[in-house]
C-alpha cells in the first residue's frame, strides 16, 4: 500500500514502481531519516500539534526501528517506494494510530532535503578526518626529507634541484586548500530545510528554529521553495571532490613515474602493489593507477548532477532523486582513494640515493652556474650564453658541469674561480634557495612549523 494510495484506483505498474523507487539506495541514510523524524515530532509536541504521549510513542517506535535495521532483524524491503515510506509504514505497524501523526506538517520533499543534508554533513566531517590523516602523513614525510635532493621538473625535463620535502609540500598545499573547501561547504550548507513542507511551508505553527537547533544547524533555510530544491551543496561537494581527485591523480601519476624501472625514485610496498598473471617479474602500481582512473568517475558525477539540475523549474521535481546514487558513489570513492593513497605513500620506500643521483645529472645546477658568473660581474644574458656553451661541451664529453676542470671553465670565461665547484654543488643549489616557499632548509622549516600549527588547529 502506497503512502499516497488514496487518490488512486489502480495498483502501480510494476516497472513504474521499480523505476520510481529509491529505496535501493536511499536506505543508506536511514539513521538520518530517523534522526530528522525524531526532531520533527519533538517540535510538534512542543508546539502542541501532537500530544506528549504520542511523541514519546513515536520516538520509542522510531528508535526500535533504527535498532532493528542496524542489527539486521528488520530488513529494508523493496516493496516500499523509499526509506521515508518504509520507516513510516513500519512505525504505524509497530505503534498503531500515533504513528500516523509522524508526517504532520511535513512533506517528503523537505524530509529528503533534510536527510540528504544530514548525510552529506556527516560525510564531509568524516572526509575531513581522512584528509587530515593524509596531511599528517605528508607532514611526517616532509620532516624526514628536507635533505633528500631530487630534480625538480618542468615539461618533465630536469630543471633545478629541489628536495623531496619541497615536492611533497606542493601537494600539501593542494590538500590544505581541499580541506578549506570542505570547511566552506559545511558553512554554507548548514541551514535546515525541515519545515519547508512540499514547497510553500505549512499552516501548522511549526517552530523551525527549534528543529534547526535540535539537528545542529545554524538556522532554518529562508525560502521554502529553495529549501526543497536546492542541491548547490552537493554540486559544491562534487566540485571540491573532483578537485581533490585531480590532486590525488596528479600525485599518483608521479608515483607511477617514480616507481618505474627507469626512475626508481621510490619502491611501493608489496602490500600496495600487484603482480601479473603472465610476467613473473612484474610488480605493478595498480593502486595509484586506480586512484588516477577513479577521478573520471567523480568528475562524471559532477557533470551528471549539473546537467540534471540545469532545466528544473521550481520547486521539487523527481529529477532530483538522481542526486543520490552518484553522490553516494562519489563520496565513497573519494574516501576510499584518500585512505588507500595514505596507506600507499606511508609504506613506500623513498630511494634517496637514486633521487640524488638523478638531481646531480641533467644540468639542474646550470642556473646556479649562471648566477655565479653574475655575482662575479658578468651580465645575466651573457652568463646564460656561457653556461649554455659549457653544457654543450659537457654533453659532448658525457659529463656534468661539476666534472669540468677549472681550466675548461676558464677557457670559456675567465670569471670562473676555484669556488665554482662549491657554488654549483647540489647542496648549495638547494640550501641557498630560501625565499618564502623555496626548497632551502631554512625556508622549509618555516613552512613545516606553519603546517604543524595548522594541522593541530584542524585536529581540534
Ligand atoms: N525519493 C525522493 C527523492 O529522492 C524523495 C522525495 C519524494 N517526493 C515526492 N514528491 N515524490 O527525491
Amino acid at each position: 500500500m502506497k503512502l499516497w494510495g488514496g487518490r488512486f484506483t489502480k495498483e502501480t505498474n510494476e516497472l513504474v514502481h521499480n523505476f520510481n523507487a529509491s529505496i535501493g539506495f536511499d536506505r543508506k541514510f536511514y539513521h538520518q531519516d530517523i534522526r530528522g523524524s525524531i526532531a520533527h515530532v519533538t517540535m510538534l509536541a512542543k508546539q502542541g500539534i501532537i500530544r506528549d504521549e504520542e511523541k514519546d510513542k513515536i520516538i520509542a517506535g522510531l528508535q526500535s526501528i533504527e535498532e532493528d535495521i542496524t542489527s539486521g532483524t528488520l530488513p529494508i524491503t523493496a516493496e516500499h517506494e523509499d526509506i521515508h515510506s518504509f520507516v513510516e509504514a513500519n512505525l504505524i505497524e509497530r505503534i498503531g494510530d500515533a504513528g500516523k501523526k509522524l508526517h504532520t506538517g511535513r512533506s517528503r520533499n523537505d524530509q529528503v532535503a533534510l536527510d540528504m543534508k544530514l548525510y552529506v554533513r556527516d560525510e564531509v566531517s568524516e572526509m575531513k578526518g581522512i584528509l587530515l590523516n593524509l596531511m599528517n602523513t605528508l607532514q611526517a614525510l616532509m620532516e624526514e626529507h628536507t635533505d633528500t635532493y631530487m630534480p625538480g621538473f618542468t615539461h618533465l625535463q630536469k630543471a633545478q634541484p629541489v628536495t623531496l620535502a619541497h615536492h611533497i609540500g606542493a601537494y600539501m598545499e593542494m590538500f590544505k586548500r581541499d580541506y578549506t573547501r570542505l570547511c566552506d561547504i559545511y558553512e554554507r550548507m548548514n541551514y535546515c530545510p525541515l519545515g519547508a513542507g512540499a514547497l510553500a511551508g505549512t499552516t501548522y505553527p511549526l517552530d523551525r528554529d527549534c528543529t534547526a537547533q535540535l539537528l545542529d544547524f545554524y538556522a532554518p533555510t529562508l525560502n521554502s521553495m529553495d529549501s526543497v530544491s536546492d542541491r548547490d551543496y552537493l554540486l559544491e561537494l562534487l566540485s571540491a571532490m573532483s578537485i581533490m581527485m585531480m590532486h590525488l591523480s596528479r600525485f599518483c601519476e608521479e608515483i607511477i613515474i617514480w616507481n618505474s624501472n627507469e626512475y626508481r625514485f621510490i619502491e611501493l610496498d608489496d602490500a600496495y602493489s600487484t603482480g601479473s598473471s603472465i610476467m613473473p617479474q612484474k610488480k605493478n602500481p595498480d593502486i595509484a593507477e586506480l586512484i588516477r582512473g577513479k577521478s573520471g568517475r567523480v568528475y562524471g558525477a559532477l557533470t551528471s548532477l549539473l546537467t540534471t539540475m540545469k532545466g528544473i523549474p521550481l520547486a521539487y521535481n523527481k529529477d532530483m532523486q538522481e542526486d543520490k546514487e552518484l553522490s553516494f558513489d562519489a563520496i565513497d570513492t573519494v574516501k576510499g582513494c584518500l585512505t588507500l593513497f595514505d596507506g600507499m605513500i606511508s609504506t613506500a620506500a623513498f630511494r634517496k640515493k637514486e633521487m640524488e643521483r638523478s638531481a646531480a645529472g641533467g644540468f639542474t645546477n646550470a642556473t646556479d652556474a649562471a648566477d655565479y658568473l653574475v655575482k662575479n660581474g658578468v651580465p645575466f644574458r651573457d652568463a646564460h650564453g656561457i653556461i649554455g656553451q659549457l653544457v654543450l661541451l659537457c654533453i659532448d664529453k658525457n659529463c656534468a658541469l661539476d666534472d669540468l676542470t677549472l681550466d675548461e671553465f676558464k677557457a670559456v670565461c675567465p670569471a670562473f674561480e676555484a669556488d665554482i665547484y662549491d657554488a654549483i654543488s647540489l647542496s648549495t643549489c638547494v640550501t641557498r634557495r630560501n625565499t618564502i616557499g623555496a626548497p632551502g632548509q631554512e625556508a622549509m622549516k618555516r613552512v613545516l612549523d606553519a603546517n604543524k600549527k595548522q594541522l593541530a588547529e584542524w585536529a581540534k
